[in-house]
């Protein structure tokens, strides 16, 4: 079956995302991009024109698997070539399954700078469907926003020496594209512990910052104003209340309203492409039952919150209290999302959740506080609660490691190369080629150098001390520190574990938590250890490694002072990114690439077949294109 083919233009606008106006790349004259809905098994076509003057453009398909379409996984330099400004390119590949999903630009800091929307792929026989019947469905995707443009965030991640400008903390969370700088909508004098919220280091002063809103000359966008003006009266459907309102439901930055029924369950989807931020999700006064991780059901669990981190999804079932008898008046409650794992300085985002009948006013009372941001602990636990679904065959448990497998460890940290500071993966931080990689291997000439061929480390020194800074180690246990376009190459059907290891950062005991994400696969999520893995030792300790029911997922976190152990199969022929979903790491290089199953005359030639030549018209196999197929 095919779903309805999608023409988008991509394209700058001027937005005010958080009522400040900026540019931005948007989607179709909008921002967020337009929602994708399709049901499991669709094809989904998407035309892509770049009306960008100045850059090309990709779009990634950010948990869809691309089975047999590896050329539509839209990463830059390693599925297929930027699609030039002018030039048109039409993805289209099948939603392999149903699942809370997202889509995103995958060149530069492009996701950064606002290019993404949601996907959904429905089930029929979604078994969720028959148990806890849901009513409806809610949506939420989550995002960061800065005031400095992309460009500038990279060009001073890219300097060197003592001039590296790290991005800092966003002005404002968003929800559904929608946020408000400088304030909330809500009371929430206890969200950070010291902390206030116009402490920010948005570098145009603290007053600015608390000076916001509605016709206070902050509202550039003509057309804003007149909405606020408009609506300001009566008719507003939500009102603000405190020192920095009104904001309208309708503007750009106006507050999200979710509409519900008393009485009844809904399935609310949350999923987070931030470019930085770990958040944390509540809703007032509601239980929250989370049953998907990533598209694949989870045995459900009840929370007061749940943690989200960049590159994740969620599915969350939540209950709406009945009326009350003889009560008149339903109520409404706030939505919170606020920033874990780094001193938050960002304020926290607020939604509403409001209950057929009740009136335009805020929820009553303070929105729920963020879980203290630095207690790894409770993130650890959420993320070890979640287990495969059992009996609906939709996760099956991970193979047997007998025969054909492998184990990659990967070492991350961070280093000073040639006076920049990298991220680096067993000590080589990845620069991606001018050629995409999948078009070297569909349209290389045999002895032709696409990229460097020596196989990426897939290990690291066993006296390597993962409590030390880089600096600090002995020479001998450090590999020579590069910057390097070279893969892992993956045998079709090979099965492969992983350690993730985090290390020290350049300072004595500073590391952070890092979402990894996985393209054209889920993995198993084996377990999370604490410091140094003994690969030999902890994948074999069964209260470690979980082979039972681990999530299948698509993205997982690596916390500090640990590791984390995934697998997969190597069943999906095509060149896969593995990185940092953290937008400025992944510009500092923390990611690996993945050849898969490039091997074989067959295989090569069905991709030569396959892969589109627009994808390849670029770096050295550009003239290979034209040879290979002239223009009719
Ligand atoms: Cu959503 Cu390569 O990422
Ligand atoms: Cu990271």
């Amino acid at each position: 079956p095919a779903a309805p083919q999608h023409v988008w233009n991509v394209e700058y606008i001027l937005w005010a995302p958080d009522c400040k106006q900026h540019g931005m790349i948007g989607i179709n004259g909008t921002f967020p991009g337009p929602t994708i809905t399709a049901n499991a098994g669709d094809f989904i076509t998407v035309v892509v024109n770049n009306k960008l003057h100045t850059e090309g453009v990709v779009i990634h398909w950010h948990g869809i698997k691309q089975i047999d379409t590896p050329w539509a996984d839209g990463t830059a330099w390693i599925s297929q070539c930027p699609i030039n400004p002018g030039d048109t390119f039409t993805y289209k590949f099948k939603a392999d399954k149903a699942g809370t999903f997202f889509y995103h630009g995958h060149f530069g800091m492009q996701r950064a700078a606002g290019l993404y929307g949601s996907l959904i792929v429905l089930d029929g026989d979604d078994p969720l469907k028959k148990e806890p019947m849901y009513a409806g469905e809610l949506s939420m995707l989550l995002s960061d926003w800065y005031h400095e443009p992309v460009y500038a965030q990279a060009v001073g991640l890219e300097r060197k020496d003592d001039h590296f400008q790290w991005i800092g903390e966003p002005q404002t969370l968003l929800l559904n594209g929608k946020g408000q700088f400088g304030c909330t909508l809500g009371d929430v004098g206890n969200f950070h512990k010291g902390i206030t919220k116009c402490d920010r280091n948005d570098g145009e002063g603290v007053e600015a910052a608390c000076d916001q809103g509605c016709g206070d000359g902050e509202m550039e966008l003509e057309a804003e104003k007149k909405v606020c003006e408009d609506e300001k009266a009566a008719n507003c459907s939500v009102i603000r209340r405190g020192e920095c309102g009104p904001f309208c439901r309708e503007t750009q930055c106006g507050p999200v309203v979710f509409d519900v029924k008393p009485g009844k369950t809904y399935r609310l989807r949350i999923a987070s492409t931030t470019s930085l931020s770990a958040l944390n999700v509540q809703v007032q006064g509601h239980k929250l039952t989370v049953v998907e991780a990533d598209g694949n059901l989870v045995e459900p669990f009840d929370v007061d919150s749940i943690d989200i981190y960049s590159g994740e999804s969620y599915s969350v079932l939540l209950s709406t209290t009945a009326a009350k008898q003889g009560s008149s008046s339903p109520a409404s409650y706030w939505i919170s999302v606020g920033v874990i794992g780094r001193t938050p300085r960002t304020p926290p985002a607020l939604a509403v959740l409001r209950y057929t009948g009740s009136g335009p006013e805020l929820p009553a009372g303070e929105p729920p506080a963020t879980p203290t941001w630095d207690n790894v602990t409770r993130s650890k636990e959420f993320a070890k609660r979640l287990k495969a679904r059992e009996g609906h065959g939709y996760q099956p448990p991970p193979p047997e490691t007998k025969g054909a497998h492998r184990t990659i460890v990967m070492l991350n940290t961070q280093e000073l190369f040639d006076g920049r500071i990298k991220w680096a993966i067993n000590n080589v931080s990845l620069s991606l080629p001018d050629t995409p990689y999948l078009g070297a291997y569909a349209y290389g000439i045999p002895g032709q150098v696409y990229f460097n061929t020596t196989p990426a480390p897939g290990a690291f020194d066993s006296k390597y001390d993962v409590e030390k800074p880089p600096q600090e180690q002995d020479p001998a246990a450090v590999l020579p520190a590069t910057v390097s376009d070279q893969v892992h190459s993956l045998k079709h059907g090979e099965v492969v574990d992983f350690v993730l290891q985090n290390a020290d950062m350049r300072k004595d005991n500073v590391i952070e938590s890092h979402p990894w994400h996985l393209h054209g696969h889920d993995f198993w999520v084996l377990g999370y250890g604490e410091g140094r893995c003994d690969p030999v030792r902890d994948l074999k300790n069964e209260t470690l490694i979980n082979t039972v029911n681990p999530p299948l997922r698509n993205t997982a976190v690596l916390f500090p002072h640990g590791w984390t152990a995934l697998r997969f199969v190597a069943d999906n022929p095509g060149v896969w990114a593995f990185h940092c979903h953290i937008e400025p790491h992944l510009h500092m290089g923390m990611g690996v690439v993945f050849a898969e199953g490039m091997e074989g005359k067959e295989r090569l030639q069905e991709l030569r077949d396959n892969v589109p030549r627009e994808a390849i018209m670029c770096g050295k196999t550009a003239l290979a294109a034209m040879a290979a197929r002239p223009l009719a």
